[in-house]
């Protein structure tokens, strides 16, 4: 009996061995690697363009190319699967949903999306702005044409756009995140699924018109393997969820290990010399005066690496 128990500790601890965990993970916290680990097994993590940050509004460049984006798809009703992928539940969009614009080079299909969250009112966004973190944060992973896989986009710096939405807690319900929040309840333990029939992602997300304020930067997928491919758009107009969705959201599901799925979020990495560009539909007068004392030049430099 204790010799079988002692095999079993030892199988569940190499279970833990081969796999990336949050900090959360407390059980797990010396034998599956937490985000501080993950660049031993995922050496992308240890890169010098790592995603989230901490976006400083004083120090954003204003950037005058910074067009709107154009949504394909995202007003039709679709049937959605929503997996519990041990780290947090995806969402998987069919490749109708596109995306253009934004100075992205090309066209892009969208993948899937998911949320990041804390948990017990803890906030749980990954990008902070000026030091704070929002409640969740929204993710929609688009790949570019024609690759099909992240492994195929991984090679391309604008390989992979990800954009973002913070959450703010509001007092009345986000009115469509409910269908969200019910799924989420039927896929609580890893590698569950279930479907969300009729489902739009224009009743999630505002539609293209009301989204010309974003902030622009190159980063990374922030969960091993961190591929470097990633053009990032974190929006300013943030979605609400109440407090009675938040706290139902960071309730239901299980990480792979069992234990509640909660704050669920890598911790803000360092810029290491980047610059976080801003749209200019985003500022005011007196911000637009910036772009002219010298940052242009470096505008340019930048958007050519996107590019
Ligand atoms: C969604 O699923 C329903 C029922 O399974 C089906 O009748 C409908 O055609 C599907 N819709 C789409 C857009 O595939
Ligand atoms: C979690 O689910 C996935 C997919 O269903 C599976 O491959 C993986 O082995 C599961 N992990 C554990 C630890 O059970
Ligand atoms: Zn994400």
């Amino acid at each position: 009996m204790g010799f079988s128990l002692y095999l079993l500790t030892l199988y569940l601890l190499s279970q833990c061995t081969a796999q990336w965990c949050y900090r959360s993970q407390y059980s797990c916290d010396d034998t599956c690697r937490d985000p501080s680990h993950w660049a031993a097994q995922f050496p992308s993590c240890g890169g010098l363009r790592q995603s989230p940050i901490n976006i400083v509004t004083s120090k954003v460049h204003i950037n005058s190319a910074l067009p709107p984006f154009t949504f394909t798809g995202h007003t039709h009703s679709i049937n959605i699967t929503v997996e519990n992928k041990g780290h947090s539940a995806h969402f998987v969009l069919p490749q109708s949903v596109q995306l253009t614009g934004g100075a992205l080079p090309g066209q892009y299909r969208a993948k899937q999306f998911h949320f990041h969250w804390g948990g017990n009112g803890r906030p749980g966004s990954e990008h902070t702005i000026d030091g704070e973190r929002y409640p969740m944060e929204l993710h929609i992973v688009h790949i570019k044409e024609p690759y099909g896989s992240l492994a195929e986009a991984e090679h391309d710096m604008a390989g992979i756009a990800l954009l973002a939405f913070l959450f703010e807690e509001t007092i009345d319900d986000h009115p469509h995140l409910d269908a969200v929040i019910a799924a989420l309840g039927r896929v609580q333990n890893n590698g569950s699924s279930t479907v969300i029939p009729n489902f739009r992602l224009s009743d999630i997300i505002p539609a293209s018109k009301d989204l010309h304020s974003y902030y622009r930067y190159v980063g990374s997928m922030t969960t091993p393997g961190c591929e470097q491919a990633v053009a990032w758009t974190v929006f300013h107009k943030t979605l609400s969820i109440s407090s009675r969705q938040l706290d139902a959201i960071v309730k239901q599901c299980r990480f792979w290990t069992g234990q509640p799925m909660t704050d669920i979020f890598r911790p803000t990495q360092p810029l290491d010399g980047r610059v976080v560009y801003c749209s200019k539909a985003a500022t005011s007068l007196t911000s637009v005066t910036h772009l002219w004392l010298g940052v242009f030049p470096l505008v340019l430099e930048t958007m050519s690496l996107i590019h």
